[in-house]
């Protein structure tokens, strides 16, 4: 539902919040609490992240933070550069190393 794509973006905020009721009809354990709070939360991301008349929609720009990702737009995430093979002159790569970021018990 973020990533169709609708006249403007009234529509997009009602479209998005049609689509997620209309799914959890299907669910009629869900507590209506939850499914205001998804619908809330999809339009917020909306909002804040889709801007048509600008020709960004959802997923345009890429997401750096973290792993690589294949998704809509593709990046490598913090891979871009720790791939053991960008390397200085005399050698040290920059390293993948697991505990580098993390701390693995
Ligand atoms: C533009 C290149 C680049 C990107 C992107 C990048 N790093 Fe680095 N990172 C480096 C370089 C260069 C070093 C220094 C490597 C060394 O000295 O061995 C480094 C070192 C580190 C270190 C070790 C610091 C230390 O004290 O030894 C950590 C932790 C780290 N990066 C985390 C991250 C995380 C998390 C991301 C993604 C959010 C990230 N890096 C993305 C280039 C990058
Ligand atoms: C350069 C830093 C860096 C290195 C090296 C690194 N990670 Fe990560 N990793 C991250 C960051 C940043 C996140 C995302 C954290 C977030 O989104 O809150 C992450 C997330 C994860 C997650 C959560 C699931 C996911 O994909 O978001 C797992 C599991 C994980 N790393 C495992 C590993 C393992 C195993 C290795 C070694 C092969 C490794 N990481 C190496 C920075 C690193």
């Amino acid at each position: 539902m973020l990533s169709a794509s609708y006249a403007d973006k009234a529509a997009a905020l009602q479209g998005i919040e049609d689509g997620l009721r209309t799914f959890y009809r299907a669910y009629p354990d869900a507590p209506a609490a939850s499914v205001d709070r998804a619908v809330a939360t999809a339009t917020h991301a909306y909002e804040r992240n889709v801007f048509p008349s600008m020709k960004v929609t959802w997923g345009f720009y890429a997401n750096n933070v973290g792993h690589s990702d294949p998704g809509p737009s593709p990046f490598p995430g913090c891979f871009r550069c720790h791939d053991e093979s960008h390397r200085t002159r005399d050698g040290k790569a920059i390293s993948q190393d697991c505990s580098l970021c993390h701390t693995i018990e």
